[in-house]
């Protein structure tokens, strides 16, 4: 079987790719391990830079993100048992952020790519690549207990961090690799926001972060040790602490109700230098990780592909390989910008262990200078809705 791109991971990052390719008449196998209802159904972040949401749009895959994903105009910071709205529109010449489940983003994008008829394969086994460094690399696999071989032009590994081929290209790369001391234990309640924005709150027994998924659901996290055991928070135990956590002098305070869903995520920055090795080009988590605390993690992904999607397209058009060659260099002047964004955001609201009471203190001081101070915010903003790009297709 041959194919001009061999797409390995349905994630947002396969997906997008695929059907971006798809738009200018590119073909590609999309090669996925897991189930599709196993995909749909994984709780991940949600909020989408107005660049995503633009391109989505642009995709013609956006038609239930605009119906369905909310628009936020601002956020708040809440700290000393206080919040402040961070008006990020106004701050940045309209720019938003949208509130869309990527398990949303992930289930919409496989509807698009079934219509298309282009191939799209779950629960494949033992996915290698070879001959990377020849113009018709390949990736084994085995669907339905068969050997297949794929030839192709092209291979992206867009399989996520704990995929296969960041390991492939492991020889030829750097990687830079940041642990924190903690993560986030996350639920989703059955209850209404209370909030219209998200609130990030730092408070002196650590992070948490208000959010939403719909007008019925909360998304809640706070930050808890890495290792912790979810097994260990029975549900009235995470309920005190979000409330002790995020009820702010005025009372304010997160609606309560069933937990429909918990679970810890440990906190990570990782980035492979470079993104690509022959024609294994690498997009999304596979080639870099973020903290959640910028939410940028999707974005990444679809400025990512976006650019690996016109590289390739520019080459079946002029043959040339000028922008293929310039992908890793494009793509990781945004993802470096999007780590120092994250990095920060982390350390200025989270609670390290080794931390004192100077630490303690440094950090309000700062969050009080950034919601006194137009500049402050204004370069929070900027970077919170994501950074100036050229995104037309
Ligand atoms: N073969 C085929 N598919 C694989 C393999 C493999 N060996 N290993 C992993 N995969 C699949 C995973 O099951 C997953 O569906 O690759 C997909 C990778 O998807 P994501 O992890 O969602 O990564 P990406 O598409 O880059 O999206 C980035 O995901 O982790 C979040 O916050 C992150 O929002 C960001 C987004
Ligand atoms: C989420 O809604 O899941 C969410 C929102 C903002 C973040 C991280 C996660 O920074």
């Amino acid at each position: 079987m041959h194919t001009q791109v061999g797409i390995i991971g349905a994630g947002p990052a396969g997906l997008l790719l695929g059907h971006l390719l798809h738009l200018k008449g590119i073909d590609s196998v999309i090669l996925e391990s897991r189930s599709r209802e196993y995909v749909i159904d994984r709780v991940r972040a949600g909020v989408l830079e107005q660049f995503t949401a633009d391109l989505m749009t642009e995709m013609g895959v956006g038609a239930r993100l605009q119906r369905e994903g909310m628009r936020h105009d601002g956020v708040f910071l809440s700290f000393a048992g206080r919040r402040h709205y961070v008006p990020l529109a106004e701050l940045t010449g309209g720019k938003a952020i949208y509130v869309y489940g990527q398990n949303e983003v992930v289930k919409d994008l496989i509807e698009a790519r079934v219509a298309t008829g282009r191939p799209l394969h779950f629960e494949v086994e033992d996915v290698s690549v070879y001959d990377i460094d020849s113009t018709s690399p390949r990736v084994r696999y085995a669907a339905n207990g068969k050997q297949e071989e794929l030839t192709c032009d092209f291979i992206a590994g867009c399989d996520g961090f704990h995929g296969i081929c960041r390991p492939t290209i492991e020889k030829a790369a750097r990687f830079y690799d940041k642990t924190y001391p903690f993560g986030w234990l996350g639920i989703l309640a059955e209850a209404a926001p209370s909030s219209e924005a998200l609130v990030y709150t730092y408070h002196e027994c650590g992070f948490s972060l208000f959010s939403m998924r719909s007008p019925k659901i909360t998304r809640l996290y706070f930050q808890v040790p890495p290792d912790e055991d979810i097994n260990q928070w029975p549900d009235e135990a995470i309920w005190d602490e979000m409330l002790k956590r995020m009820t702010t002098h005025d009372g304010w305070k997160p609606n309560v109700g069933a937990i429909l869903n918990k679970g810890v995520t440990a906190m990570r920055s990782f980035v492979t230098e470079p993104m690509s090795a022959g024609r294994l080009y690498l997009a999304g988590d596979a080639a870099h990780i973020v903290p959640p605390t910028g939410a940028k993690g999707l974005n990444l992904a679809a400025f990512d592909v976006l650019h690996l999607g016109r590289a390739i397209a520019a080459f079946y058009s002029s043959g040339k390989t000028d922008l293929l060659d310039q992908y890793s260099d494009t793509a990781l002047k945004r993802v470096w910008r999007a780590q120092r964004f994250s990095w920060w955001m982390t350390q200025t609201l989270h609670r390290f262990p080794d931390e004192n009471p100077f630490d303690y203190k440094r950090q309000l001081t700062d969050l009080d200078y950034i919601v006194s101070s137009r500049a402050a915010l204004t370069s929070l903003a900027e970077n919170y809705v994501g950074l100036p790009v050229d995104a037309a297709l």
